[in-house]
């Protein structure tokens, strides 16, 4: 499994990446925000190459809220995938990053993982990793 995700990773060229962000994009059209009217939608690639949507998920207990992220990684582990090469989010201008417990939670899964952010139109705006946005990250090596 280790020896794929370079591959993977090298591999994450223009189609696989425009389904990546084709899926993100669906999703965020049904995030739940009635509070923040800010709609976030997410995509996660796993290593065994199933991807798995989320979106935001208010609740009127302001602090309930379900980021996109966070639900996409509850989506991909109930469906026996714990391994991600890469993660789109999708905000308004793209220009929305995963908050510090988004980028905790996929620290978990993979800290070399790929993070694009892009608009609704697909147009991507930041390429990144999670180690890049967490370093020093405390994860699982730790315990
Ligand atoms: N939000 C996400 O879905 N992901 C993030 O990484 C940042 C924030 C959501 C939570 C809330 O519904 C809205 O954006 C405004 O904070």
């Amino acid at each position: 499994m280790a020896a794929a995700l370079p591959t993977l990773l090298a591999g994450l060229q223009e189609e696989a990446t425009q389904k990546l962000v084709n899926q993100a994009i669906k999703a965020q059209e049904n995030a739940y925000c009635p509070y923040s009217k800010y709609h976030v939608g997410a995509a996660l690639l796993s290593d065994k190459g199933g991807i798995f949507e989320g979106c935001n998920v208010e609740n009127a207990a302001y602090g309930d809220t379900i980021c996109a992220e966070r639900g996409a990684a509850c989506h991909a582990i109930a469906k026996g995938h714990k391994v991600f090469v890469a993660v789109v989010v999708i905000t308004k201008d793209g220009k929305g990053m995963p908050c510090g417990s988004c980028r905790q939670v996929l620290n978990e899964f993979n800290p070399k993982m790929v993070v694009l952010t892009a608009d609704p139109k697909g147009t991507i705006i930041h390429r990144t990793t999670v180690e890049q946005l967490l370093p020093k990250a405390f994860g699982p090596q730790n315990l």
